[in-house]
């Protein structure tokens, strides 16, 4: 794999971030959405307004990944009433299964502090991003009937990691 380079995401980067959540979003989503569901939630939730005002937003980490300068994947952590929230992680489809998921998310998590605990939520069907988070030591904890925001009708479980936890 190329080299690999974790920063974080400047205003300059945005169009680049944006087209990498709607990338992974419908290749994630679609099948279980449907791809207009997911054009409406993606273009809400990832409209530049959304991300622009999560740079440099005081607690929070918002990354990308960068092979070949091309951006690859991002990550964003943000406070939690507990610890902290792993609030998205998407790598590109054709960059998965590289490491760089793991790496993104390990180095979001150094820069916010090494939180404890961190929760994030994800949707009951994506089996393969249960299994990613479970080898990072995530437990499902519970169910939310709104993932993301009230009221966006996206069911999603809840996983938590907790220092100590067997
Ligand atoms: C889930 C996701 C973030 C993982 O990132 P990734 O770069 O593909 O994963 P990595 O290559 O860093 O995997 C790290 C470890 O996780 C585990 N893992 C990753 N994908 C897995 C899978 N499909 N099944 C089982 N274990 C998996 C492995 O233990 C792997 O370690 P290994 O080196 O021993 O194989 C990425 O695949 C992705 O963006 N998926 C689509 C969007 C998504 O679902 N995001 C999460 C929303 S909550």
């Amino acid at each position: 794999m190329a080299a690999l380079t974790i920063r974080r995401v400047t205003p300059q980067d945005l169009d680049a971030v944006r087209r990498v959540l709607i990338e992974t979003w419908h290749a994630t989503y679609d099948a279980v959405l449907g791809a207009e569901r997911v054009a409406e939630i993606t273009g809400s939730w990832h409209s530049l307004g959304n991300l622009a005002a999560q740079v440099d937003r005081p607690g929070e980490v918002f990354l990308l990944a960068q092979t070949d300068g091309a951006v690859v994947a991002t990550a964003s952590v943000v406070p939690a009433s507990d610890g902290v929230r792993l609030g998205r992680l998407y790598v590109l489809p054709t960059f998965q299964g590289q490491g760089i998921g793991r790496a993104l998310m390990d180095e979001a998590l150094r820069l916010a502090g090494d939180p404890d605990p961190v929760t994030l939520e994800v949707e009951p069907t994506n089996a393969p991003a249960i299994r990613f988070y479970e080898a990072a030591g995530f437990r499902i904890v519970d169910r939310s009937g709104a993932c993301g925001a009230p009221g966006s009708g996206v069911e999603a479980l809840v996983m938590e990691r907790r220092r100590g936890a067997g």
